[in-house]
């Protein structure tokens, strides 16, 4: 059989609502033309992220009634704790409430004003709580991964020869870490391979400097290196993730994707040294040691969750799904970054309104008007984000790429959810050059797409 299926069946469903063109463009003009702004109920199909927003199982949702509430030694904890080392393999696993919680703790424990973290493509929190500590955040993805138009398999990889020189200049005394993402959310949600992996550590080694992942994609890049490195294709996506992980000294982990959370993040570390510097602030901001801001139900909902993504059905169908959609829009002519990622597709918004100049925010208006033409939440990665204004001069630079991601949500929309998709956006590229520009009325300094308003121009 040729047709690649969802490996499940619904069970619960949840209506969504329907709104016309017009209402639509009245609903993202109230939003101050930022999709982050419209009422989730007003979206048809929320491609905005694929974090926290996917549909949980049988077994979770059973997990859920077995949660245990205590303060301190919960049953589910030591679940929790048992399903992320039995992956991970370090010494400590420490809950958090998401991600960025992960981030923060670990900043504020181990870096230093005046550091830099090299990676390959720092996400936005990352570089956000990166800088919050006073360090700089250094993107050294390879070339082909800041060039939306070349096929690479692994396009996610760190430039090693630019680590090394990096390591070479700052030192181990300000570099207190390497941070590689699996898969490369920034880059397109391309994978890492192993081979890149290995060409970290050895550096890594050589400069006595620890090296960590932020794992929130984990499985979907062991399952990319399990299609395209030589070598595994007859290993298991948890063989593969169990490789990954062997080669670094921590990892920190958003488990909104890959353990199938609603909500819930790790910090997994070797050193004794820094988990009891985080535990210490973790009991400051998040809570108690044995459940991180989490309740115990949630802590069993992510402890099934990461022990399901790595199922080869499950994978093999997000892969292909995600893939289909890419395929689909670029059989269309729409203009996507090459190839397609693991949780998204992503939209060249610099080619599709190419009659729009970066100061017109080509992708943040794409975005906008993809909401109003079918109701299809998306987020800009581009100009908006990353865009920076020089203070004394006023003049902007833009970032490498000004996509719009359309992250789709695990195990959430069907088939003909993605072809609805395809087809609203293949309509819109047709009338590409409608597409009106805009411009900032609002900008917040830190994390300006969340907040910021704009006007059309
Ligand atoms: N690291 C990566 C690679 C991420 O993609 C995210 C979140 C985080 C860290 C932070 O995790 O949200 O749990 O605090 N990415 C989401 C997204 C928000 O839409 O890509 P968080």
């Amino acid at each position: 059989m040729r047709t690649i299926i969802e490996p499940f069946r619904i069970k619960v469903v949840e209506p969504l609502r329907m709104t016309t063109r017009e209402e639509r463009a009245e609903l993202i003009k109230r939003a101050g033309y930022n999709p982050f702004r419209l009422k989730a109920e007003h979206v048809l199909i929320d491609l905005l992220t694929d974090s926290g927003t996917g549909a949980m199982s049988t077994h979770q949702w059973a997990g859920i009634m077995e949660g245990d509430e205590s303060y301190a030694g919960a049953r589910s904890f030591y679940r929790f704790e048992a399903a992320v080392r039995g992956i991970f393999g370090h010494t400590h696993v420490i809950p958090t409430h998401q991600g960025r919680a992960s981030e923060r703790l670990l900043c504020r424990a181990v870096v230093k004003p005046g550091d830099v973290i090299p990676g390959n493509t720092h996400f936005d929190t990352t570089r956000a709580n990166i800088e919050d500590a006073g360090a700089e955040a250094r993107d050294l993805v390879i070339d082909e991964g800041r060039d939306p138009d070349v096929d690479h398999p692994f396009k996610g990889n760190i430039d090693l020869a630019a680590l090394e020189r990096c390591l070479a200049e700052a030192g181990r005394e300000r570099v207190p870490f390497v941070l590689i993402t699996v898969t490369n959310n920034s880059g397109g949600g391309q994978p890492v391979s192993m081979a890149n992996l290995k060409g970290a550590r050895a550096i890594c080694d050589r400069f006595g400097v620890p090296l960590l992942l932020d794992a929130a994609r984990f499985a979907e890049n062991a399952y990319f290196i399990k299609l395209r490195e030589p070598g595994y294709g007859d290993r298991t996506p948890r063989e593969i993730a169990r490789e990954m992980f062997g080669l670094s000294d921590g990892a920190m982990m958003s488990m909104k994707k890959d353990a199938f959370g609603n909500i819930g993040g790790v910090i997994s570390i070797n050193s004794d040294e820094w988990a009891d510097s985080i535990r210490t602030r973790l009991i400051l901001t998040e809570g108690f040691i044995t459940y991180g801001g989490l309740a115990g139900r949630d802590l069993e909902a992510l402890a099934v969750g990461i022990d399901e993504i790595l199922d080869e059905e499950y994978l093999k169908y997000r892969i292909a799904s995600t893939a289909y959609v890419g395929n689909n829009l670029a059989a269309a002519g729409v203009p996507l970054l090459k190839p397609i990622g693991g949780h998204a597709v992503y939209l060249n918004g610099r080619k599709f309104c190419a009659h729009l100049p970066d100061a017109k925010l080509p992708g943040w208006s794409l975005s906008v008007a993809l909401y109003e033409h079918v109701g299809v939440r998306a987020c800009e990665i581009g100009n908006v984000m990353f865009g920076t204004q020089d203070q004394k001069t006023g003049s902007w630079k833009w970032p490498a790429l000004d996509l719009v991601r359309l992250a789709i949500p695990r195990r959430t929309y069907t088939q003909s959810h993605m072809d609805y998709v395809v087809e609203g956006i293949a309509e819109l590229h047709q009338r590409r050059t409608e597409i009106r520009g805009l411009r900032f009325v609002h900008r917040p300094a830190v994390l300006p797409h969340f907040t910021a308003t704009f006007e059309q121009v």
